[in-house]
């Protein structure tokens, strides 16, 4: 084990280069300061009572180090810390805490605040206690080894800042959250949280983070999030939990990062993790999960944020970037096509003796392998060579390899055709092609303001309208992409009312060519001949991103040889 530095009042220089700013501003950054000193002093164990949301009474008590009798009162004072020794040594922290800051800014903003601590080699313990700033005498004290703090009447001397507080419940709420959230990056470590006496939750120490995500996500969750595990080298690793495409949120609040065991705050890695899905997300929903970041000390700066909420990367490039591979990475070994087993293996049978699965099957001369394996390189369980077998309730087609059936949303597919197309044309810069026969369309003065709004969007997406008087309108041209289908322009642009006219421009863009690729492909309910069938399927493995549409959802689930073998109990 480490040897327990002193605590010493850090020099002047080094003061002067310390991120200074508000670092109490409610109770959880009380807990937060508390709890992140518990475990810099190697705790196993914490637990954190509240009174009163936190605003009458906090207590963390830890089986930590413990802090030596002879340094009690230097730990409350500003300054006083036993975790940086010079200005040099704030580009290599290692610890969670640094300034010596946290307990004298809470003796600050608390009415009293109580420090009992026992040093695992001592038999007792000692108490010191600061009453409105004024600190008292040591005590000797019975303790089990480790360190408990309480802190009292939060902003009770400073009116303002206490009608700033929410209710007793939203700030138990913020604890909670943090804590649990906290708890994420510690997994080793036992949290308990009490409120008003009662324990309202307790969580052992386990092996793995895995073990703790439903906590933050909620019962289930374990289900919709993929493990990540992107190793760059020995000191560089990001791992965690990201959500499987389609499960996605409207904010980013689902995010949670560590960088280092250090819960931070960090846009352009909120954006890094979106960019690892790629077209996999619409624009204006984010990925959720955690991913804890390891990367040496000497990479992060951690000294940039009152609060040390935030960190700034050395090399933010190359963090960003590994970022977004490790996602991608995850994304593409997850095979997202749905592997179904139990229930779905009740398909009924009945549908094909409906008449839609016809007697004969064409075969499908197996596409250009080279070229698929050029585009496709992580994708090897669709099937080479496929046939057809008919639609589902005109919704779903089959198709059929030799040991595997897949089943293909129509709907979910084209989408992800058109929208993949229509990228490719956009780049291409010959998106259009002109009607033989303009299509006719009323526009209620919602869709008319919405197609104003977004005219110039549509036009790059390939769709030409012309105004034709009072609400009508003609559509003249159409993305090739589209062949024959009709497009339907007023659920398109009630759609699009809906969406966020904030959004970055390439977000937006991207959000309009899902929506039009949404809006112009074949439908659920739509029949369709053998041959449209295959074509779909081929079109859809010939997609970058085969496995969702643009919105994430699902494409294609597959039942192989093994689950038919296991539903006829074969096995
Ligand atoms: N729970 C604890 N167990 C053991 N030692 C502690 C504990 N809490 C505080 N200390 C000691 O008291 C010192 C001061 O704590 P304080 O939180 O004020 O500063 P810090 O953790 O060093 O830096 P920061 O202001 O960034 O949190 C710490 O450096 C540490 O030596
Ligand atoms: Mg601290």
């Amino acid at each position: 084990m480490q040897v327990r530095e002193r605590i010493r009042l850090l020099d002047e220089q080094t003061v002067s280069q310390i991120a200074a700013g508000e670092v109490i501003e409610r109770p959880v950054s009380v807990v937060k300061e508390l709890v992140e000193n518990s475990l810099d002093a190697g705790a196993h164990a914490l637990r954190v009572e509240l009174q009163d949301g936190g605003r009458d009474c906090i207590t963390v008590h830890d089986d930590g180090g413990g802090i030596p009798a002879d340094q009690l009162a230097l730990a409350l004072q500003r300054h006083g810390t036993s975790k940086l020794n010079s200005a040099s040594e704030l580009f290599s922290i290692k610890t969670l805490g640094f300034r010596g800051e946290g307990l004298a800014s809470i003796a600050a903003a608390a009415g009293s605040i109580e420090l009992i601590s026992r040093p695992a080699d001592q038999d007792f313990g000692a108490r010191i206690q600061a009453v409105a700033g004024v600190v008292g005498p040591i005590s000797r004290i019975a303790a089990s080894p480790g360190t408990t703090v309480r802190a009292h009447q939060l902003f009770d001397a400073t009116p303002v800042r206490r009608q700033f507080l929410k209710s007793e419940r939203a700030e138990f709420a913020r604890v909670s959250a943090f804590l649990a959230q906290l708890a994420l990056g510690w997994p080793n470590v036992s949290f308990i949280l009490r409120h008003e006496g009662r324990e309202v939750w307790n969580l052992p120490a386990v092996q793995h983070a895995a073990d703790r995500i439903e906590m933050v996500f909620g019962k289930g969750s374990r289900g919709s999030l993929l493990p990540v595990s992107y190793v760059i080298d020995r000191g560089t690793r990001i791992t965690g939990f990201t959500a499987k495409p389609g499960n996605d949120r409207p904010n980013r609040q689902g995010q949670i990062l560590f960088v280092n065991g250090r819960l931070i705050r960090n846009t352009q890695l909120n954006a890094a993790w979106s960019a690892g899905y790629g077209s996999m997300l619409m624009g204006g929903r984010y990925p959720y999960g955690a991913l804890m970041l390891e990367l040496p000390p000497g990479e992060v700066d951690v000294n940039v944020h009152p609060t040390k909420l935030e960190v700034r990367f050395l090399n933010a490039g190359g963090v960003f970037e590994a970022v977004r591979r490790a996602l991608q990475q995850t994304l593409r070994a997850s095979s997202p096509v749905r592997d179904m087993s139990g229930p779905l293996l009740r398909l009924d049978t009945t549908a094909a003796a409906g008449g839609t699965i016809p007697t004969t099957l064409p075969e499908l001369a197996a596409p250009d392998v080279s070229l698929l394996e050029n585009r496709l390189p992580e994708i090897d369980a669709i099937p080479q060579k496929a046939r057809a077998l008919g639609q589902i309730d005109h919704t779903y087609i089959l198709v059929a390899d030799s040991d595997m059936l897949l089943i293909v949303d129509q709907h979910a597919a084209h989408e992800r055709i058109a929208y993949e197309a229509l990228l490719a044309a956009d780049k291409s810069e010959s998106p259009t092609e002109p009607l033989l026969f303009p299509i006719m369309v009323e526009l209620s003065a919602d869709q008319a303001s919405t197609l104003q709004a977004r005219w110039e969007y549509l036009t790059e997406a390939g769709i030409e309208i012309e105004f034709f008087g009072d609400s009508a309108y003609r559509i003249v041209a159409l993305p090739s992409v589209f062949g024959r289908r009709h497009i339907d322009l007023p659920g398109l642009l009630d759609d699009l009312a809906q969406t966020d006219s904030a959004f970055a421009p390439e977000e937006q863009r991207r959000y309009i060519l899902a929506t039009v690729a949404c809006h112009s492909v074949v439908r659920a309910h739509d029949p369709l001949s053998l041959q449209e069938q295959i074509g779909l399927y081929e079109g859809l493995r010939q997609c970058q991103a085969p496995h969702t549409c643009p919105h994430g959802r699902p494409t294609m689930i597959q039942l192989d040889s093994s689950h038919l073998a296991k539903a006829f109990n074969r096995t």
